[in-house]
């Protein structure tokens, strides 16, 4: 980002600006983009929250967090960010609230909406932001609304918060926010798919025998309880960051890299999945919750003795699935995708798993089997790419051995570290919505899963498997792919998926 232009003068105003989000990824990013020289000198943040902290207070609480949470340069930054911050204290539902905002937002200045609030205030702040006059982009000025994660919980509900939404701002102002686009190894994948004239040839059905997305993460609930058990993995982690994986690795190349066509190519893949029937619901996806275990020599209690989860909880925790894409370059390919929580290794990698050479030349050699090519895209951590084929083991006779070729970002290049936030931040002051999410691709995830959500509700009480915390999920993710003759990567050490 080094060689990026500062953005334009702007305001950020934060909603729910005392909450976890701003102080562990918000204003660590801001400092980083200060680092690079991407904020304007005048740029000012207005934060906005119930408590009654009033500007110095708000300082003290943002000075904290930025102690805490590390950015930028070290303290010498810390004056520039409080210098530039004010604080409003006020009801998200309240008139009043907009009225004294439109007090500090000049009507010719740029601004940057923040939604970093609980989903459920969304519409109530984007209505009141409308019926204030404070999305009017007016006098050459932009006004721009970036909305955080979950946007829904369903597809209805998705559609009618695009709804309310969009009868305030116009589509070009809202920036809808799935972190995952902003780290550098998922922006790659375009990279790797579009620059490289390589790839493209073994891109399809011709070539490739399988895809297996994998989100696995180390984590359990923690603290997060009562959000995470009305929620649950699949609403959590699949329609959006699992989906932006997928539609990545899936889509066709756009005309251009301009936000629309990249987003129109996402949006096809997602119309082409096939869809899920009641039975596909269950046959084809795969749900479990963790149970007691052991995760890096720490014990780990079992999901339902989680602070706020109840005893009897049956919202899953790791989910996996078998996905088709009905469309002429992946038809007869599966995707496999899986994530969960309270499992062996943190590890998102994508795996592009090649066919087998099609004539079995060596069948009079001592070769048992031919080892596949496959090739995965590490997105963390140890971000980098491998690529699986075999080889001659140096001998008298032939015998074949599979071996890896490695590339690591961090062997290549020594980038300074980053949030993934700082591009979305950036992104958005200078208007480029590529990595954001568009009304219609936020339904189309929505729209493939709805069947699950629904064949689920009708189950009134689910016996979920339970699977070991610290292992790589449950058995019935490795049936899912035994039953199709293959197996999951290994999450942890060198043995296969499974419990
Ligand atoms: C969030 C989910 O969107 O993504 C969390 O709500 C999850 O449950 C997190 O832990 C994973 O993000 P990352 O960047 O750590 O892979």
């Amino acid at each position: 980002m080094a060689e990026t232009e500062t953005a334009p003068s702007c305001t950020l105003v934060i909603f729910g600006a005392t909450g976890d989000l701003t102080r562990r990824l918000l204003m660590p990013a801001l400092r980083n983009l200060r680092r690079d020289k991407l904020l304007p000198e005048d740029f000012a943040i207005v934060g906005i929250a119930s408590r009654a902290l009033g500007d110095n207070g708000f300082r003290d609480h943002l000075r904290k967090g930025m102690e805490q949470f590390k950015g930028g340069t070290g303290p010498a930054d810390i004056d520039w960010f409080l210098e530039r911050s004010r604080y409003l204290s006020g009801k998200f539902e309240a008139p009043e609230t907009y009225r004294a905002l439109a007090g500090l937002l000049p009507a010719d200045r740029n601004v940057m909406f923040y939604l970093a609030t609980p989903p459920s205030e969304f519409a109530v702040i984007a209505g009141q932001l409308g019926r204030a006059g404070l999305l009017t982009e007016g006098a050459g000025a932009w006004r721009r609304l970036i909305i955080e994660k979950p946007f829904g919980h369903d597809l209805p509900s998705a559609v009618a918060l695009n709804k309310e939404i969009l009868s305030v701002a116009r589509e070009e102002q809202v920036f809808r926010i799935d972190h995952y686009l902003g780290k550098e190894t998922v922006q790659n994948i375009l990279v790797f798919r579009f620059a490289n004239g390589f790839v493209e040839p073994l891109w399809n059905r011709d070539h490739i025998d399988h895809v297996q997305i994998t989100v696995a993460e180390t984590v359990g609930v923690e603290q997060r309880g009562k959000f995470y058990d009305t929620t649950g993995a699949l609403r959590d982690m699949v329609p959006n960051h699992l989906f932006q994986l997928l539609t990545l690795i899936a889509m066709e190349p756009p005309s251009c890299f301009a936000a629309d066509a990249m987003r129109s190519e996402k949006a096809k893949v997602l119309d082409a999945a096939r869809s899920f029937g009641a039975k596909d619901a269950h046959r084809n996806v795969v749900r479990a919750q963790y149970g007691a275990g052991n995760i890096g020599g720490e014990t780990v209690v079992p999901y339902r003795q989680a602070p706020d989860v109840p005893h009897n909880s049956t919202t899953e925790t790791y989910v996996a699935m078998k996905l088709g894409i009905d469309n002429w370059r992946w038809v007869g390919v599966p995707f496999y995708l899986r994530t969960g929580k309270a499992l062996a290794r943190r590890r998102t990698e994508i795996t592009i798993q090649f066919k087998q050479a099609p004539l079995a030349l060596f069948r009079d050699t001592p070769v048992e089997r031919l080892p596949f090519n496959d090739l995965t895209l590490h997105i963390q951590p140890d971000e980098g790419v491998t690529l699986g084929f075999g080889v001659k083991i140096p001998g008298p006779t032939v015998r074949i051995d599979g071996v890896d070729m490695k590339f690591r970002y961090e062997d290549a290049f020594q980038a300074m570290p980053s949030t993934g936030y700082e591009t979305l931040i950036y992104d958005c002051m200078i208007g480029d919505a590529s990595l954001f999410q568009r009304a219609d691709t936020i339904e189309a995830g929505w729209r493939v899963m709805q069947p699950v959500l629904d064949a689920w509700k009708q189950e009134a009480a689910p016996e979920l498997p339970v699977y070991r915390a610290g292992s790589a999920g449950p058995e019935e993710a490795d049936a899912l792919l035994g039953s199709d003759g293959r197996r999951w990567r290994p999450i942890a050490g060198n043995g296969n998926g499974g419990a």
